[in-house]
């Protein structure tokens, strides 16, 4: 079973990372949520606990002894990281390499693990200098970017800032986890300069070849097994018909 690590971070937007988190379990991912002290003011760890049948992850010192120093170990199990929704204050942190908490701790715990970045945010925020400055640092370092939308935000302004949707985020985490083809990887590459529309193009794109990829892989598996099977029966000889020759 492929892990998930889902970070969220203190916005508005967090109560939606709890469908995100519904849907990626119910397609078959682990999830290990790890949330911020600020997402925790937005929606509770119990909800997510309940939803991925998971301790939610939200301090870095938690008192409790562990074998293994735990970001560390959660780092290394990771088989995607995504945050979503991404802070501006998160998205900061991990581009400049600080690790205060257990979320941007284990992020920069990660060793070639694939990275989605969702960010929402207000448009101001969202457009202010040095927040694009540390998306484009991330970008470049191979961060995958889902670019928010534009609506009626929170703060009452319409602007682009709103956490990309649910099925969207579900179809690149499919996508990127199946690594479907090099073709794949260009949709991404080109992701976050796409209008919205588009990026929904790719995702579908991104789903409907992992969905055939599962469908070789699972024929290969039922394939083998089957070869498996007929090895494994015994060697026995039907010797009813056998006319014995007598001496
Ligand atoms: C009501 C409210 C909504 C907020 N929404 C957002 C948001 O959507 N995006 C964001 O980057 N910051 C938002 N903030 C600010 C963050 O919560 C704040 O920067 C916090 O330090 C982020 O911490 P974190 O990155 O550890 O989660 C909001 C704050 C408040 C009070």
């Amino acid at each position: 079973m492929k892990e998930i690590l889902l970070g969220v971070t203190g916005s508005i937007a967090a109560y939606k990372a709890a469908e995100l988190a519904s849907k990626l379990t119910k397609k078959g991912y682990s999830v290990n949520v790890v949330m911020t002290e600020a997402a925790q003011k937005f929606i509770t760890p119990l909800t997510f606990e309940t939803l991925t049948k998971h301790k939610v992850h939200t301090q870095l010192f938690d008192g409790n002894f562990e074998p293994n120093v735990h970001h560390i170990s959660l780092a290394k199990r990771t088989d995607l990281a995504l945050i979503a929704p991404a802070s501006a204050d998160m998205i900061g942190k991990i581009a400049n390499g600080i690790a205060d908490d257990m979320l941007s701790t284990t992020m920069l715990a990660l060793k070639d693990v694939p990275v989605l970045i969702c960010p929402a945010m207000n448009t101001a925020m969202y457009e202010n200098y040095f927040v694009q400055q540390n998306m484009k640092k991330l970008n470049e370092a191979g961060c995958i970017f889902l670019e928010p939308t534009e609506k009626l935000l929170a703060c009452g302004e319409v602007g682009k800032g709103a956490l990309v949707d649910i099925e969207t985020i579900a179809g690149f985490v499919d996508g990127m986890l199946k690594n479907a083809s090099e073709h794949t990887h260009d949709v991404y590459a080109n992701v976050g300069k796409e209008e919205n529309s588009e990026v929904h193009e790719a995702a579908g794109k991104a789903d409907d070849m992992a969905e055939l990829d599962l469908e070789e892989i699972a024929r290969a598996e039922a394939e083998k097994a089957a070869e498996n099977f007929e090895k494994k029966l015994p060697k026995t000889i039907d010797l009813s018909g056998l006319e014995i020759p007598e001496d």
